[in-house]
């Protein structure tokens, strides 16, 4: 099997990575960064627990092959807090009560970020559509879209200086 060295952007640091042709983004994160906030739910692009931002774009980790990803950005849920401080979608999916077992959780958060960084105010269709891949077994998901109300409220008030 051909070994591929890549060089790649991981939540603001640059990382060189040695993988394999068939090697994953989502194994890639997880057996040789040990980033294991990415989950892996069913490898078959099926459930949203491996969904990282690739150069700003939520994708199932699963489905896309590290290989790929040599001079990319990605970004996943331990990137999300910044000096300690979590990132508004993480604090209102507590205050909500958004995360049951949390398996999905990652994934979620990752996909609204995405959805909250392209539209700041967005409607609810907005974030059912965004967080359509992402599937919940345990929360029935109306707590996961008000916090990502409540995050969106947030964040436009520490915009506007409130
Ligand atoms: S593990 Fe990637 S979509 Fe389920
Ligand atoms: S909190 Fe359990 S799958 Fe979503």
């Amino acid at each position: 099997m051909t070994i591929h060295r890549i060089t790649l952007s991981i939540n603001g640091s640059s990382e060189q990575v040695d993988v394999s042709s068939n090697l994953t983004l989502l194994q890639m994160l997880r057996e040789k960064l040990a980033l294991t906030g990415t989950k892996n739910g069913c490898m078959a692009g099926e459930c949203g627990a491996c969904t990282v931002m690739l150069n700003g774009e939520p994708v199932n980790s699963c489905m896309v092959l590290a290989v790929e990803c040599d001079g990319a950005e990605v970004l996943t849920v331990e990137g999300l807090a910044k000096d300690s401080v979590l990132d508004p979608i993480q604090e209102s999916i507590i205050d909500q009560g958004g995360v049951q077992c949390g398996f999905c959780t990652p994934g979620i958060l990752i996909s609204a970020r995405a959805l909250l960084d392209r539209k700041p105010n967005p409607s609810e269709d907005d974030i059912r559509e965004a967080l359509v891949g992402n599937l919940c077994r345990c929360t029935g998901y109306l707590r996961i879209i008000e916090a990502v109300q409540e995050a969106s409220e947030r964040q436009l008030q520490t915009a506007s200086g409130d």
